[in-house]
């Protein structure tokens, strides 16, 4: 899981002029979303600026940092596992600092000291740029912790440091926190409230990461539909901005067309999309650009208008398969995608099934599923007993996932016989003979190499699929 920076592309802070080398190595490790991947890139910039370098050695490193995940208690389990591990580098190499950042770090704060004596450093996803008085504390001997959350911060001034880059894909985040307080989610605690980068510092990045070589970005936000830009501040308080400032608002289908327009042979991917957030003019911004990939995650949970109210999830099944008819209509070879939860609390059979035939109406390409797993301080933690036996949640999300894999299958074989445009990212994984990329829609894509080399746009014939992957043969460069 280490991560090493690419020295070929390696960016440095805006801010600070890189300091020269301290003789210090930073060991970065990222769990969870998308998010901390992009977040850890961020922190990296931010230590290079000081002098750190990085390294994919854990044994070499005098700096470790976990970027850690609240989502499900099973990734909060992971990390409490992998810091275990931590314990045996800090007896050979007494040196060796430990810091947590990320949402476990926001959730526990100081606590985390107390609970996991091998850590020195707690640092919430807010608070990046403060670590080099942080580290600096360590380094007297004292423990630091900053898990201050911001109305401001984007990080739009800081050029992450790709990490574990294949140097043609990368992540550009464009906001901040989350305002939907779905009941089950830990989210809007962790990450605070919902705030928009400075267009301008997204288009400078993208411009950047095309000059480099890179061929597709994925702009991230927890919530990227409400993307809202009058200025700065936070999402909820755009009410009490200036008409100035509404006029010359730019919203997430106004940052498509910027983004698409300034790079257009950019591929331009976006996540995660919240049903209640999409509105048509995002669908048609996708339409419009050939080079937004027509490809759309979209969460919806569960197909239960019952568990969808309880959840705080602010749209109808009905509405919610509307928007995919609209989605549909607008882009018909859209890719869809799902992320379903399964045994929320007072989820009956009949809820379940109403999940089961909102997927049949959908045939989702690909989704992500999970038992509902309850998270201290949600709204459902407090208000809502985790009244499903452990044993049924199982059950129904089994069923949830042998049924995805049959829409999956069904999808994957739509493209049999096509022709499709496939950004090469690297090898296959079972073999180096093969290349691995995607097509528009996010699938993945496998066939022989050639004369082709990584970072292609190729056009491929599909021959075969599983229900994962589409199998083809190239048949020339996309022109
Ligand atoms: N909007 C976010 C969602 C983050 S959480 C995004 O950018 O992806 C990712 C997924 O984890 C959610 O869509 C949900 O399906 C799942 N999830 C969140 N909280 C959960 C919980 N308490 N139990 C089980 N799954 C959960
Ligand atoms: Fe979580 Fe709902 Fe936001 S799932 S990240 S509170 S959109």
């Amino acid at each position: 899981m280490g991560k090493l920076i690419d020295e070929k592309i390696q960016g440095t802070s805006l801010l600070t002029p890189k300091k020269t080398d301290n003789g210090r190595k930073l060991y970065i490790e990222s769990y969870g979303c998308q998010m901390n991947f992009s977040d850890s890139e961020i922190v990296a910039s931010i230590l290079s600026a000081e002098g750190f370098n990085t390294t994919n050695k854990l044994e070499e490193a005098d700096l470790v940092l976990v970027n850690t995940c609240s989502i499900r208690e099973k990734a909060e389990q992971t990390v409490r596992k992998r810091l275990e591990k931590f314990n045996a580098i800090k007896e050979s190499r007494p040196h060796v600092k430990v810091g947590v950042l990320g949402c476990m770090a926001e959730r526990l704060k100081s606590a985390f000291l107390e609970e996991e004596k091998i850590v020195d450093m707690v640092v919430g996803p807010d608070a990046y740029k403060d670590l080099p008085n942080l580290i600096q504390e360590v380094d007297e001997g004292r423990n630091a912790v900053n898990v201050i959350l911001s109305k401001e911060e984007t990080y739009a001034d800081i050029a992450p440091v790709r990490l574990n880059s294949n140097g043609v894909t990368a992540f550009v985040s464009i906001t901040r926190g989350c305002d939907n307080m779905c009941t089950f989610c830990v989210v809007p605690f962790t990450r605070g409230r919902e705030r928009s980068r400075d267009p301008h510092s997204i288009v400078k990045e993208v411009n950047e990461l095309w000059n480099k070589g890179f061929k597709e970005i994925t702009l991230l936000g927890q919530n990227v539909d409400s993307y809202l830009w009058y200025g700065g501040g936070l999402k909820k308080d755009f009410d009490k901005a200036s008409d100035l400032q509404k006029n010359t608002s730019i919203n997430f289908a106004k940052l498509l067309h910027l983004v698409a327009e300034a790079q257009p042979r950019m591929r331009i991917r976006f996540s995660t999309s919240n049903p209640q957030d999409m509105t048509l003019d995002v669908i048609e911004a996708m339409a419009a650009h050939d080079n937004i990939c027509k490809y759309i995650h979209l969460p919806v949970q569960s197909g239960s208008n019952k568990i969808l109210k309880a959840m705080n999830r602010q749209h109808t099944r009905e509405e919610y398969m509307a928007l995919i008819d609209n989605i549909r209509n607008i882009i018909p070879d859209c890719g869809i995608s799902q992320d379903m939860i399964a045994g929320f609390p007072t989820e009956t059979e009949e809820d379940h099934q109403d999940t089961l035939s909102l997927m049949d109406y959908v045939k989702y390409d690909f989704g992500f599923m999970f038992a509902y797993s309850e998270r201290p301080g949600t709204l459902a933690e407090r208000k809502l007993e985790d009244d499903i036996p452990l044993d049924v949640k199982k059950r129904r999300l089994n069923e949830i996932i042998t049924l995805q894999q049959r829409h999956a299958l069904y999808r994957t074989q739509q493209h049999l016989g096509k022709i499709e445009e496939v950004l090469i990212e690297g090898d296959s994984k079972k073999s180096d003979q093969e290349w691995m990329g995607r097509n528009t829609q996010n699938t993945v894509v496998v066939f022989p190499k050639e004369q082709y080399k990584v970072g292609d746009f190729v056009l491929v014939k599909i021959k075969d699929c599983t229900s994962a992957t589409l199998i083809g043969e190239a048949v020339g460069y996309t022109t």
